[in-house]
Formats: structure tokens, C-alpha cells, sequence
């Protein structure tokens, strides 16, 4: 079958693959849309793994259910990515997200399970979740970065009155400053180096206010808006100036949530963490329970992830849209692909 593969840097190749095999075990799905992650975005600048299949945000329509004896040909489903080892202290304690193992087999994120950027998969039968009716194709696409901002927002701890700053207007971005205002924060502000993604997030309605991250009295403004900084900082973009922004508009003893990845080592003025006394924490993925409650928010009609989506695209696309991703100045969000086109 056709699939979209790494080939090199920021280069990707249209590659025949073998059709996944039933097993008795894993669930085989018939792909019917897959999101474009941020994270695939890095690896796809790095080049590598070469011959890697991309895509672990993805709706699917059950064509073997493996040893999910619940589930039946033509069931629509989801999945979780990750690859948790089910037997180690995080497994146990509920947070497979954090396993030493839950990314060596994640599916589109690892060579030996090929993701949704092909029309067939197979995928680990435990991480499967059937999804009601009332969600569309393209919603259940986006569980996953859903899960991942509510994740990022239960990590912050955010409370009734908050002041929040999410640095980056990415999807990830989005959904966090999203579910900060479900959680009852009173002001939230989104920085972006791309104003047609600051001024996307105040029409949709997730943020308050955006400041151009450019802007050379950014520091500033931000702070000066909110008298001390921010209580809270959400940082979901990864490189040094974000998240060196992220210590500088957080107030003394504030929160500060990296969620952003960068595949490299970065600097950043950690000085600035010890003087304030501030709460560094990483937020990775997110739980079981985190990934279910948000199939059950858009299904409850309590969250709509359909405006994030700006279009969709085939598999001869792809390239094209990882370029027009990156280029700074798009005002696309989530990219779907529908691999049979
Ligand atoms: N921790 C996790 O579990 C997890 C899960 C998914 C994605 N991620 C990471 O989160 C990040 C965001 O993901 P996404 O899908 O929204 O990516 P994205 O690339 O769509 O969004 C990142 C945004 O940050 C903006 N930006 C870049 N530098 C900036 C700066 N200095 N200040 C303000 N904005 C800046 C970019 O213009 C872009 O709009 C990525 O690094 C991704 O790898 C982490
Ligand atoms: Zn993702
Ligand atoms: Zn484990």
C-alpha cells in the first residue's frame, strides 16, 4: 500500500509498504483521517528515522479486531500512540505516558509500527477506544492533541482567577489556553512569532489578548499587563527564546509547563528559575483517563475542535503542507490527511 515516508531532511517520499497482517492480536484499522503533528514537524526537519511513517492522531474504522473481543468489524476508533511496558512504577501508578518504553514502539512515531499516513495500520489492541457517533471523522483526529493540552492544564494546576500565558499558537498551544479558561482562569494571552496565528487565536476565542513574541518591548508588555507576570506560563513551542520567554513573564513563584520538545540540547538562563523560586515542570503526553475524558468533551458537545481545523488534504500533499506548516507565516492550525486520496 501507498504511504508517506522520511526520505531526508524535510523530505518526505511516497513509498509502498506492506499492508499490516492479522494477528490475532493487534486491532487493524482502515485509516480514515490522520492529523499532522508539531512533533512530526521535528522530525521531519531532522531527517530522520529515514523510511519512518508518520501520523498518531488518527480516526480509523475497525477492520479486525485483533484480540479486542468488544470491539467488531466496522467499529470506529482511536487510539493512544504510546507503547507503555504495563509492568514498571509509572505503568502502575496510572502514567504510562512517563514509562522508559512508551516510545519505543510508538506507533507513527517508531520504525517497526508505521502510523496513519498510509490507508491501513495496526495498533497495540489496549490503547484502541471506540468513539460515540456524534463526533465526526475529523474530531476524533484530534483527540490527541486535545489530550495532550488538558494534560499540560492539569499538570499547571490552574485555578479560578489565574492569569495564564501560552507561549506558541500551534494546536497545542490553543487547546491549552482553551481548557486554562474552562478551568476558570480570568485573563489568558498567547504569544506568537506569527501574527496570523496570534490574531487566529483571539478570534477563535482561546485567548484574551496576543503579543508578538518578535516585538522588542515583548518582555515588557507581557509582564506590564499583569502587574508581576503571570501566574501561570504553558510553554508549547520548544526552542530557546520561547522558552527563556516562559521564565521571564512567569511571576516569583509562579508555574512554569514545558510542554514544547525540542530534539536538541538548548540554552536557556536557568538563573532566572533559581531567583524566582519557580515551579519547572515537564508535561509529556497524557493518561489513559486524560485521552477518554476528551473523546467524552467533544461528544458532550463541551468542546469544539472542529475550528482548529483549517483543511484536508491526500497523501501527495503531505510535503507541501509540512512546508507551508513551517514557513512562519501560515494561519493553518491542524492539517488533515485522508490517506485513501
Ligand atoms: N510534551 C508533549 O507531550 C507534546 C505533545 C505534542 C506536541 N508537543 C510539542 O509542542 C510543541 C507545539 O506543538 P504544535 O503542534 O502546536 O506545534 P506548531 O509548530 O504548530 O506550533 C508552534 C508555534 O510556536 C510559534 N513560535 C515559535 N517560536 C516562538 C516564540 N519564541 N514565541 C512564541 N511563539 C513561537 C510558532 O510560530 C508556531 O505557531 C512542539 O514542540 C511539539 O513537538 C509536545
Ligand atoms: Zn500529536
Ligand atoms: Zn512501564
Amino acid at each position: 500500500m501507498r504511504s508517506v515516508a522520511i526520505k531526508g531532511v524535510k523530505e518526505f517520499e511516497i513509498k509502498e509498504i506492506e499492508e499490516p497482517k492479522s494477528d490475532g492480536y493487534n486491532v487493524i484499522i482502515d485509516v480514515k483521517k490522520a492529523g499532522i503533528c508539531g512533533s512530526d514537524i521535528h522530525y521531519w526537519v531532522s531527517g530522520e528515522p529515514i523510511g519512518l511513517v508518520m501520523g498518531h492522531e488518527y480516526c480509523g474504522i475497525v477492520t479486525d479486531p485483533g484480540r479486542r473481543t468488544d470491539l467488531k468489524v466496522g467499529d470506529r476508533v482511536t487510539a493512544l500512540p504510546i507503547s507503555p511496558c504495563g509492568i514498571c512504577h509509572a505503568c502502575l501508578s496510572g502514567n504510562p505516558q512517563y514509562c522508559i518504553h512508551t516510545w519505543d514502539k510508538a506507533t507513527g512515531l517508531s520504525l517497526t509500527n508505521p502510523g496513519a499516513l498510509a490507508p491501513k495500520m495496526a495498533i497495540r489492541p489496549d490503547m484502541v477506544y471506540k468513539v460515540p457517533n456524534n463526533i465526526t471523522d475529523e474530531e476524533v483526529a484530534m483527540t490527541e492533541p486535545a489530550a495532550v493540552g488538558l494534560h499540560a492544564v492539569h499538570l499547571a494546576d490552574v485555578k479560578v482567577g489565574n492569569r495564564v500565558l501560552v507561549i506558541g499558537g500551534g494546536i497545542i498551544g490553543l487547546v491549552s489556553a482553551m481548557f486554562a479558561k474552562m478551568e476558570g482562569a480570568s485573563y489568558v494571552a498567547i504569544s506568537e512569532t506569527n501574527p496570523k496565528r496570534g490574531e487566529k487565536a483571539v478570534q477563535l476565542g482561546v485567548a484574551d489578548e496576543w503579543f508578538n513574541a518578535l516585538d522588542p518591548e515583548f518582555s515588557n508588555k507581557v509582564v506590564s499587563r499583569t502587574y508581576e507576570g503571570f501566574d501561570i506560563v504553558i510553554e508549547c513551542c520548544g526552542n530557546a527564546p520561547a522558552v527563556t520567554s516562559s521564565l521571564t513573564s512567569v511571576k516569583t513563584g509562579g508555574t512554569v509547563v514545558l510542554v514544547g520538545v525540542s530534539l536538541e540540547p538548548i540554552t536557556i538562563p536557568t538563573v532566572l528559575a533559581v531567583m524566582h523560586e519557580l515551579k519547572v515542570l515537564g508535561a509529556i503526553a497524557y493518561t489513559k483517563e486524560e485521552f477518554r475524558t476528551c473523546i467524552e468533551l467533544m461528544a458532550n458537545k463541551r468542546i469544539n475542535m472542529l475550528k482548529f481545523l483549517s483543511k484536508e488534504i491526500g497523501l501527495e500533499d503531505v510535503q507541501s503542507a509540512y512546508q507551508e506548516l513551517t514557513s512562519g507565516t501560515s494561519d493553518s492550525i491542524k492539517i488533515l490527511v485522508d490517506p485513501n486520496k
